[in-house]
């Protein structure tokens, strides 16, 4: 079903996942605003895509950059139809090496975001009595972290709290909020930021046999945004290969 005339924002639009998210929601035909900390990786992307996308460059991180950054897209779209929380960054330090500076930053980003994001969003949904909002959360919050750290796993468990909670006072106004919960897709997270060991270790314990793919999250992802996804809020789909059910 289309989305021709949504307003889709995404966050870490310019990452692995994200840059699959903007494609697919494009594909959708929403517009999409994509907000992330690199600039040149924004460029390509709206090289890429011209009208269909605006490219939003802000720190997360600041709360200021990102109120203000939200305010300007508000003023110029009117409002947002579809926010996607993506954005994040890993860290893979347990509780000992984890310094509350590294655990302010992550959930800053990881968490904090999402929260002021959907905050500023969601009277305008309201308003309209559509809107949906998709949170990137993590296998790591149910696993408590194979090898992802303590800070990041804490944030992702954030965040589906985040979701339940959004979803509660949301669902009688037209509005869903759900969540997606991937383990080990295929992204510098995962190329870069685990060993050799640790991924071959991973990747033998991950029943399907394989990492999961940027498009398969941004899958799920747009068929949790879509009108027909409607009637389900407050869900945690997990995407893991089989390591995990619940
Ligand atoms: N890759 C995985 O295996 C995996 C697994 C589970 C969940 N996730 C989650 O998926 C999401 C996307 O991950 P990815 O693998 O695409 O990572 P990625 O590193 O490829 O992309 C993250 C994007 O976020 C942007 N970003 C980072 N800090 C920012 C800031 N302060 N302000 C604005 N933008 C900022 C980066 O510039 C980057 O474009 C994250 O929330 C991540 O935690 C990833």
């Amino acid at each position: 079903m289309t989305q021709s005339g949504k307003i889709a924002v995404v966050t870490g639009a310019a990452g692995a996942i994200g840059k699959s998210i903007v494609s697919a929601l494009v594909s959708s035909g929403a517009h999409v605003v994509m907000m992330d900390l690199d600039a040149a990786k924004l460029e390509q992307l709206s090289a890429k895509y011209g009208d269909a996308v605006s490219g939003v460059q802000v720190d997360l991180a600041n709360t200021d950059q990102l109120l203000g950054a939200m305010a300007s897209i508000l003023e110029k779209f009117n409002r947002v139809d579809i926010l996607v929380n993506n954005a994040g960054i890993l860290s893979n330090n347990k509780m000992a090496e984890t310094t509350l500076e590294e655990w302010r930053k992550v959930h800053a980003i990881n968490l904090d975001a999402a929260f002021l994001l959907s905050k500023a969003v969601l009277p305008g949904m309201a308003v309209v009595k559509w809107g949906r909002i998709v949170n990137v959360a993590s296998y790591a919050a149910k696993s408590g972290g194979l090898t992802a750290g303590t800070a990041y796993s804490v944030s992702k468990s954030g965040m589906i709290g985040l979701t339940f909670s959004t979803a509660r006072e949301t669902t009688a106004k037209g509005i869903t909020v759900n969540a997606i919960a991937p383990a080990y897709v295929m992204s510098p997270m995962v190329s870069e930021q685990l060993t050799d060991a640790q991924r071959a270790k991973q990747l033998s314990e991950i029943p399907v046999g394989r990492f999961c793919e940027p498009e398969e999250v941004a899958h799920a992802v747009t068929f949790l945004a879509s009108p027909l996804a409607g009637f389900i809020t407050g869900e945690v789909i997990d995407m893991n290969g089989g390591l995990y059910f619940d």
